[in-house]
């Protein structure tokens, strides 16, 4: 079989003053001709930065990525993209995702790039490298950075949903401010990203149930030396894939996508799943549509028992045998034979997967909680769709009828919500508007609001809580969220007004208001949608161009490809 020729020989291959330039340039870093002249080019993707304390590792992942290319035969070239922390960037790391995905894309393409490795880690840094380089579309393997260590506070494990749960005690007195601190440093105590089955872990699941990574990337923690020795095998891995042509568009096909979905369900993986998953899947032109989680989620139960649906920490998952015992588990569910980086099917790359620990890995026919990990309503509430997490959240409000408690924006939930005046009780259902898309911009992770401080010295835990906002991957209770369309796009979501019965029935997947037809008229009449926060710059664009969350929250241009070809090559 003709070899296809590489796609860096457009770039050092040529003669004439273009490749003279291309060389000569490169040889400024001390790289003699034969190291990078024919070889092929792979791209190291490397999301590292300081910013981003998930991802502040990954300089030392890029060396053990290094060496598996050089060890067959190519030549790494590592790259900077935005990086997106998401702890410290404001407003929210989500108002970014699409720009970095831009980055990624854009670097790719432009360069004497052959295949990439991206080095992803904190939540969003995944999707939008997954989605850049599905625009590009050539041979790309992805390498998670990994969890961080279970955390230890007075001998108890504690991990990022604990968070939630200080910040009560500390609203009751319970635990003191100073008292949190020591917590702080107890829960984050190294490297990697957050060690619940939040957002990092689900899409660390994510791209290794899809089939871009090698088999067992998604649970070894980021301190333990076989996640070097990964990088390693997967900087190895790339070469052959560039040989192979085995591309992105190869491995994504719909089946890939389901079998993501599946996945999601049986290890209670985060909601802001569903929102990248779409975007994705949008890349690369696979069909996908919020209802597709519905019925690929239906009858699978959890089989990983993760906080926060769960006990155990991504730490637990590894030395229970890693997703591979999960995805054994699913034998029968999953489509087996969808092919994966390493050229494998999926199956016989689970084949062999042992399982070491019942207690976090179990079976489809003993599952820890019967309720599975995703559900799509649709109602007039949220005329597009929203999504809820029920092994998060509360059997007794599965079924549940109460009064609207309104809040405008969060702004305005923060001033009021631990007020003596507000008129809420257990029954009350708490309303979050203009936390979508376009009103935030971004869409938070506010959507599990914290409970009225009355009801919390009632001893009350849960209640029900709807927004057009997210929810951090850790978070948990009845939280229904991604309300489509968003409040400022002027959907039934932005007419609710105090006072309104709102059902949620999540056994019929529905999400009703209670307004007449007449009355719903007359509020649209009179609706006036808020002022945009921004008048110029990337805000502005993301705001004008942002598609609803059913759609995934990618900008309406971004959608599909360009492929690999640069767009214009002379000089
Ligand atoms: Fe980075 Fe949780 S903050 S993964």
């Amino acid at each position: 079989m003709q070899e296809k020729e590489l796609r860096s020989r457009a770039w050092f291959g040529r003669k004439g003053k273009d490749g003279f330039i291309y060389r000569a340039w490169m040889k400024n870093q001390g790289i003699p001709d034969y190291e990078f002249n024919g070889k092929p080019i792979i791209g190291i993707c490397n999301t590292w930065s300081e910013l981003t304390p998930c991802n502040a590792h990954f300089r030392e992942l890029a060396e053990s990525v290094k060496r598996g290319i050089l060890e067959a035969g190519g030549f790494p070239v590592e790259f900077p993209v935005m990086s997106l922390g998401e702890t410290l960037i404001k407003p929210t790391a989500m108002l970014y995702r699409n720009l970095a995905s831009m980055d990624v894309e854009e670097s790719i393409r432009a360069n004497p790039i052959d295949g990439v490795v991206l080095l992803c880690g904190c939540d969003k840094t995944t999707p939008s490298l997954v989605m850049g380089a599905c625009s590009v579309n050539i041979p790309t393997i992805v390498v998670s950075g990994g969890p961080m260590l279970t955390g230890n506070h007075r001998g108890k494990n504690i991990g990022t949903s604990d968070v939630w749960r200080y910040h009560d005690e500390v609203r009751l007195g319970n635990v003191l401010e100073e008292e949190l601190v020591t917590i702080e440093a107890a829960m984050c105590r190294s490297q990697g990203h957050c060690a619940v089955m939040g957002t990092a872990s689900s899409m660390a699941c994510m791209v290794e149930a899809l089939g871009l990574s090698l088999p067992g990337n998604a649970a070894i923690p980021a301190a333990d030396s076989r996640r070097k020795v990964l990088a390693q095998l997967s900087g190895l891995r790339i070469v052959e894939m560039v040989k192979e042509d085995l591309r992105l568009s190869d491995i994504l096909t719909r089946n890939a996508f389901e079998n993501a979905i599946k996945v999601n369900a049986a290890i209670g993986g985060s909601t802001n799943f569903v929102i990248h998953l779409l975007a994705i899947a949008g890349r690369i032109g696979v069909e996908l549509e919020l209802n597709d989680f519905n019925y690929l989620s239906e009858n699978i139960p959890l089989i990983a028992n993760l906080q926060p649906s769960g006990k155990y920490f991504m730490e637990d998952l590894f030395y229970a045998g890693g997703l591979p015992v999960v995805l054994k588990a699913l034998d029968g569910i999953l489509h087996r034979d969808s092919i994966t980086v390493n050229g494998k099917t999926m199956a016989e790359n689970y084949s062999n997967a042992t399982g070491y620990n019942s207690d976090v890995i179990t079976t489809v026919d003993a599952p820890f909680n019967t309720s599975t990990g995703l559900a799509i309503l649709t109602g007039n509430l949220c005329e597009a769709g929203a999504v809820i997490k029920p092994s998060a959240a509360s059997k007794h409000l599965m079924q549940h009828t109460g009064k609207a408690v309104v809040f405008e924006n969060i702004e305005d939930f923060k001033a009021r919500i631990d007020t003596e005046e507000l008129d809420v009780d257990e029954n009350s259902v708490l309303v979050l508007k203009n936390v979508g898309p376009k009103g935030y911009p971004g869409m938070p992770e506010v959507g599990n609001m914290g409970l009225p401080k009355k009801l919390l010295e009632k001893g009350i835990t849960d209640m029900v809580r709807i927004s057009d906002g997210r929810m951090s991957g850790t978070g948990f209770g009845t939280v229904v969220l991604h309300v489509s369309p968003e409040a400022a796009a002027g959907g039934n979501f932005a007419m609710i007004k105090t006072g309104d019965l709102i059902t949620l029935d999540v056994p019929n997947r529905l999400l009703n208001v209670e307004i007449s037809a007449e009355e719903l008229v007359k509020r649209k009449a009179q609706y006036v949608a808020p002022d945009p926060v921004a008048s110029r710059g990337y805000v502005k664009l993301y705001i004008d161009h942002v598609q609803q969350a059913h759609l995934g929250a990618d900008m309406d241009f971004l959608r599909g490809g360009s492929g690999d070809k640069v767009v214009r090559d002379s000089h």
